[in-house]
């Protein structure tokens, strides 16, 4: 079908490189938005490793996701500026009221939550970024906010 048909695509495009599994595992989850459980068995095959090399390779990076990410990818940046302006409150409240760990989705499939490490916007501390978009002097208040439009 079309889906495999860009997975042989994207293994004859990148199977010769050195170190070619995470080319092919970045592009697939391009393509798809994530890499699905049936990809995993065919690029290892190809590229003539065990699937739990593959898997290990692909749990070792927190790029990959093997679930479709939801509707809003809410990130919030953890690095020391903004933990200095109070990011751990808004971390908390964060995982509490999705009741998310770090790179899961909502059951409704609203919401992913991310940690990002410096978003460049230091001084305008706590940072977040939602779908792509920076949100600055992020608070509570505006992450409520956030996850009501993003359920809504
Ligand atoms: Fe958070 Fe730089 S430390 S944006």
């Amino acid at each position: 079908d079309a889906e495999q048909h860009v997975l042989h695509e994207i293994l004859a495009a990148n199977r010769h490189l050195e170190g070619a599994l995470l080319p092919i595992l970045h592009a697939v989850q391009h393509q798809f938005g994530y890499v699905p459980a049936e990809a995993l068995p065919v690029i290892a095959k190809d590229l003539n490793i065990s699937r739990a090399e593959a898997h290990g390779v692909m749990s070792f990076y927190h790029d990959f996701r093997d679930h479709p990410a939801g509707r809003t990818t809410l990130k919030i940046c953890r690095a020391e500026a903004c933990q200095a302006m109070g990011a751990d409150d808004l971390v908390d409240h964060a995982r509490d009221s999705l009741a998310l760990d770090w790179h899961e989705t909502t059951k409704d499939g609203a919401i992913t939550l991310e940690q990002v490490f410096c978003l460049g916007l230091c001084a305008c501390g706590p940072a977040m970024m939602v779908d792509g978009k920076l949100v600055g002097r992020a608070d509570v208040a505006k992450l409520d906010a956030i996850i009501a439009e993003a359920r809504s």
